[in-house]
């Protein structure tokens, strides 16, 4: 099996009293083993949506219109919660933006790197807490055989970034799904922490990477692959080389022009391109991106494009390419 994530044609609406809202439409993408496929858009464009429903954990007013999520080849979206509690957290992990969220407060680091590994039968008490020790070492926590009795409010903001990342590879994962991982820290730690998880993956531990971010600069340094996602749908997808160097979709170009600093330059935030996104409850008819496309020529009003290809592996949504 060459991919480790293969989510395809997924299509989930939510309802709400002002309507169905169209989170996400036709969305397909991979992760290969072993890589790292960052996904970027602007804000309420459907990434958590989508990581939510790669955990199996959509909202309750969310229904999967069609698709598939399959992870190591079978659908998440059709696990029994037993079996779904089994890979959460264990197969794969999640890393959120804010770490204090995630990091139940009440325990100390080590009860909840110890809990972390409950799965691990065989493990005896003192060897998990010396796995946990390891892995803060690892992650760049100071003095970790004292550090691991304090509570997460006793660490930074960065340190604790450090701590879940820990406690998401502690059980060697082959996913670890990490949303705007970064976005809460200022751009110093920010720095550090891509390198951190960077380095992990170059080394010890063998997981795929999801890195969900609205920040071009670092999906460039970071990643392997890119998603571009644009009002719920997947618009351009590729390796980074390629498509940083030929972005094909209009959507896709815009933000490239607008950010000066291009790949050299981590921006904090996507630049902002001419008008709105549109909304979901009541899309525009033909191609998403119309209302704000520079280019949008007569067949663009009637019906949504299908992706095409630009070169091996790399693909956009437009007529431009496609007729
Ligand atoms: N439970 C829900 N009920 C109704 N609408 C929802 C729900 N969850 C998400 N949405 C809507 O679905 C769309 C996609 O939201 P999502 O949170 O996935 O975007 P996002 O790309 O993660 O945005 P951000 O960058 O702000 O985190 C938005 O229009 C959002 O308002
Ligand atoms: S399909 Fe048309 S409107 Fe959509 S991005 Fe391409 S040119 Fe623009
Ligand atoms: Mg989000």
């Amino acid at each position: 099996m060459d991919h480790v994530l293969s989510i395809r044609n997924l299509t989930i609406d939510f309802d709400t009293p002002r309507g169905r809202v169209h989170a996400l439409r036709d969305v397909s993408l991979e992760v290969p083993h072993r890589k790292i496929v960052g996904i970027v858009g602007e804000s309420g464009c459907g990434k958590s949506t989508l990581i939510s429903a790669a955990l199996g954990l959509l909202a309750s007013n969310g229904t999967v219109r069609g698709g598939e999520v399959l992870f190591e080849g079978k659908d998440i979206l059709k696990m029994s919660q037993t079996d779904l509690r089994s890979i959460r957290g264990e197969r794969i992990s999640m890393v959120f933006q804010d770490p204090m969220t995630s990091l139940n407060p009440v325990l100390s680091v080590a009860q909840l790197m110890t809990d972390i590994q409950y799965r691990h039968l065989k493990r005896k008490p003192d060897e998990k807490r010396a796995r946990a020790i390891e892995m803060l070492r690892q992650v760049g926590i100071p003095d970790p055989e004292q550090r691991i009795d304090h509570y997460p409010f006793q660490f930074s903001g960065g340190m604790r970034q450090r701590i879940a990342i820990a406690m998401a590879l502690i059980t060697n994962p082959s996913l670890l799904i990490a949303d705007e991982p970064t976005t809460a820290l200022d751009v110093t730690l920010e720095a550090q922490i891509i390198h951190l998880l960077r380095e992990l993956h170059g080394s010890k531990f063998q997981s795929s990477i999801a890195f969900v971010s609205h920040n071009l600069g670092l999906i460039a340094e970071m990643c392997d692959e890119v998603v571009v996602m644009y009002a719920g749908e997947v618009i351009e997808q590729g390796s980074v080389r390629d498509l940083f160097h030929r972005p094909s979709h209009p959507y896709t170009q815009a933000l490239l022009t607008c950010d000066p600093a291009r790949i050299k330059k981590a921006t904090r935030e996507l630049p902002t391109i001419p008008g709105d996104v549109p909304n979901l409850i009541d899309l525009p008819q033909g191609c998403v991106f119309r209302p704000r496309c520079p280019k949008a020529f007569e067949p663009c009003g009637k019906t949504p494009p299908r992706p095409a290809a630009v070169a091996a592996g790399h693909e956009a949504r437009c007529f431009l390419l496609a007729p």
